[in-house]
């Protein structure tokens, strides 16, 4: 189960990450690969009871790799973290599958202490949600399958399914999937796909570029052509001069 696991994980790096080139690459250079790694054993031991062994496999994955996931966070298959430095899971956070965060995300928490606040005290994240760079996400809210967050988006309240939150605090700007819907594909940074790519806008400017040239050199043509009233002068005036005239 466990192998399992973790092959899917590095399938999911592989297929989110269109920087990443091999498995072999996601095992030696991924460092949100290896925090899972650590996560792993950290949660294995906190759930039987020994938590200071897995805060301490948890510390040590910490200083490794730049991200620190408490041992008692439920993590579902398949998560990417992707750069990962700064990343931090607090103790009650939940996560579902697919998940993508970049680095700098906060799923921290904003009740003082468990006797103030309950238990609960960080973020329950749906399925394949997407939390941009910098994003934070504070206290026992849920974040709704298929939600985005922006890049340093400030998030305190509930998120609907499929919504796109952005700014501090954040505010909707959007729907990636309605409610209920299957889950949108993985789109890298969270972008639109139905965003022109620059090529494509490239090549529309100058298929417009050569229709609006087509349409002047028709005119020129025209320009040329000796009317049928001409006595015969305009057929004698120099071509050059006759387009000179002609242009507006
Ligand atoms: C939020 C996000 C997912 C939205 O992508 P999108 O659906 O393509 O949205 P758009 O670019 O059309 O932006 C919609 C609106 O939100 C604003 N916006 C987008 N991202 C924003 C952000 N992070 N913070 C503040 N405003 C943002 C846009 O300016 C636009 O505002 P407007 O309608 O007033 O012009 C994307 O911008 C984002 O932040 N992705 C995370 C990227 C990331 O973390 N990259 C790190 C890689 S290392």
């Amino acid at each position: 189960m466990l192998l399992k696991n973790l092959r899917d994980e590095i399938g999911a790096t592989l297929a989110r990450d269109p920087a990443a080139r091999s498995r072999l690459e996601v095992v030696l250079c991924y460092p949100g690969f290896h925090a899972l790694l650590y996560y792993r054993m950290a949660h294995w031991l906190w759930v039987r009871g020994w938590s200071l062994s897995g805060r301490f496999v948890s510390h040590v994955g910490r200083m490794l790799t730049g991200i620190e996931i408490h041992p008692g966070a439920r993590i579902g298959r398949r998560l990417f973290i992707d750069h990962g430095m700064g990343v931090v899971i607090g103790e009650t956070a939940e996560l579902g599958d697919d998940c993508t965060l970049y680095h700098g995300v906060t799923l921290g928490g904003t009740r003082p202490s468990k006797e103030e606040g309950g238990k609960k005290r960080h973020p329950t994240i749906g399925n394949d949600v997407i939390v941009g760079s910098g994003a934070q996400v504070l206290g026992p809210i849920r974040v709704g399958d298929g939600a985005r967050i922006g890049a340093a988006a400030v998030v305190v309240k509930e998120v609907p399914d499929g919504a796109t939150m952005v700014g501090n605090p954040a505010r909707q700007v959007g729907r990636r999937s309605a409610p209920g819907e299957a889950p949108p594909v993985f789109e890298p940074y969270g972008i639109s796909v139905e965003i022109p790519d620059p090529i494509a806008r490239a090549l529309n400017g100058l298929l417009d570029e050569v229709s609006s040239l087509r349409a002047r050199v028709s005119e020129l043509d025209r320009a040329q052509e000796p009317s049928p009233a001409d006595d015969g002068a305009a057929a004698a005036e120099p071509v050059r001069r006759r387009v000179a005239r002609a242009q507006p």
